[in-house]
């Protein structure tokens, strides 16, 4: 018999039960739903709702519960539909009739509501802390190569010299954005359902803001139909989930084309790599071609969820289950997908002789050479053609801009000197940008400084 069988007057079909039940993949809410259910309890027991006896059988049986399925002696049943009706049935069977006092003033709609956003913030709040493990070793990497000049590229061809160390800072503004996005994530969460009932509130005097204490929330939501059909927050977790993954996949797309033979900018470490079943050459970045893959189902995940939610009349829809899946797969897959990265890059090693050498071909230099002439004091505009000439005369020469002598400059402007040769140089053309934000070595320091304090500062 069902729990909510008594309108009935048929079983339901098998072909129902297998279709609609959520506990296959819900039951991974167990504590939530179970916590959740003990400070429902509790409160009920101290607002006088039920008797303080009953209310503490059923914390007494929902902690056995706890243990019995963390311990893995627990078998959850595909007819109880849901997590929240196995550990309902469950906890009847255990303590008979105080069990069936526990869902006074409460539905599942707004118990879904409560387990999903206690989840939520948990798995935000791990996001977090990995993503603090990753910045860590950009911030490493970076301390180390304030110096590792490096072609920087616009449209993937040569475009000025920067570091290494700029270039991994780059990142690093990336994924503090993405924990402060989670941060964002967190905090609408946040937010305690329970009281809504299943859409219109309740007429028991329960105390919502005594649960909200007791499972740790920082307020309650401020409207029982919203309280229940919101899922605004798992969305926020999956835009930021998505963001994230799109950062991670433009690493490794730079990382599989730094370790290509035409770069050769870094050395993948074996542990991380792997080898093909047919060419005994081949060193290949799967792991890191793998996570620029699940890119793509972290957005699914996303776009799957806002369809869902879209057409939905309020307040609670089943459609809603659809959610939690959604949301497990993005959680799971991002979580190993920063695990793994954070260690394979960890491992890299970085070629800074042939970025060195990357730096000095492409005419990085060209922007310089004009910056040279606007310092002697030609006008932009002029010396970004005189550059555009003599660059054209290097190319059909197959020379760099410094090959040239002094007299072969001069021939395209008169204000070229003998200190152009040094203001030309990979090292000069770093350490000239020394901007707030630039790549010269002290601007990059500065920025190393503020991320450092600003990992320190972050909390949640
Ligand atoms: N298993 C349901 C879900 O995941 C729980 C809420 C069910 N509520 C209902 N009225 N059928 O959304």
């Amino acid at each position: 018999m069902k729990l909510w069988g008594g309108r009935f007057e048929k079983q339901t079909d098998g072909l129902v039960d297998d279709f609609h039940s959520s506990i296959t993949f819900d039951k991974r809410l167990y504590k939530q739903d179970i916590q959740g259910s003990i400070a429902h309890a509790t409160m009920l027991g101290e607002q006088g709702v039920i008797p303080t006896a009953d209310a503490e059988r059923i914390v007494e049986g929902l902690n056995g519960i706890l243990e019995d399925v963390d311990g893995g002696r627990v078998q959850f049943e595909i007819d109880a539909e849901d997590i929240h009706m196995n550990v309902e049935k469950l906890l009847i069977e255990r303590i008979g009739e105080a069990g069936k006092r526990l869902h006074t003033g409460r539905s599942r709609n707004d118990q879904v509501a409560l387990d999903g956003r206690m989840y939520t913030k948990d798995e935000a709040k791990r996001v977090c802390s990995l993503l603090s493990d990753l910045c860590r070793v950009l911030l490493r990497i970076a301390g180390e190569n304030l110096h590792t000049v490096m072609p920087g590229y616009t449209h993937l061809q040569k475009a000025q010299p920067i570091t290494l160390a700029h270039h991994m800072m780059a990142y690093f503004q990336m994924f503090t954005r993405d924990m402060d996005r989670m941060r964002d994530c967190y905090r609408r969460s946040d937010v305690m359902p329970l009281g809504s009932g299943a859409l219109a509130g309740t007429t028991y005097p329960l105390n919502r803001e005594r649960v909200a204490e007791l499972l740790g929330f920082s307020a309650i939501t401020p409207n029982s139909l919203d309280g229940v059909s919101d899922r605004d927050f798992m969305l926020d977790f999956l835009s930021a989930a998505s963001i994230c993954m799109m950062h991670l996949s433009r690493f490794c797309e730079e990382l599989i084309l730094w370790s290509s033979h035409e770069f050769r900018f870094v050395e993948m470490d074996d542990a991380f790599s792997t080898g093909s079943s047919i060419m005994p050459q081949k060193k290949n970045p799967d792991v890191a071609e793998l996570i620029r893959g699940k890119t793509g189902r972290v957005y699914g995940d996303l776009m799957g969820l806002l369809t869902a939610m879209k057409g939905l009349p309020l307040a609670y829809n089943k459609d809603m289950q659809e959610d939690k899946e959604a949301l497990f797969d993005a959680r799971d897959t991002l979580v190993k997908s920063l695990v793994v990265f954070t260690h394979m890059l960890d491992a890299c090693r970085f070629r800074k002789d042939v970025m060195a050498r990357g730096a000095e071909g492409g005419f990085t230099n060209a922007t310089d050479a004009a910056d040279y002439l606007v310092k002697k004091g030609m006008p932009f505009r002029e010396a970004h053609a005189v550059i555009g000439r003599l660059v054209l005369h290097c190319i059909k020469e197959n020379k760099a801009l410094l090959d040239l002598t002094l007299p072969e400059l001069q021939e395209f402007s008169l204000l070229f000197d003998q200190d152009v040769f040094e203001a030309l140089s990979m090292r000069a053309c770093v350490d000239l940008r020394n901007i707030p934000g630039g790549p010269a070595p002290e601007a990059v320091q500065a920025s190393i400084d503020a991320g450092k304090a600003w990992l320190e500062g972050f909390s949640i």
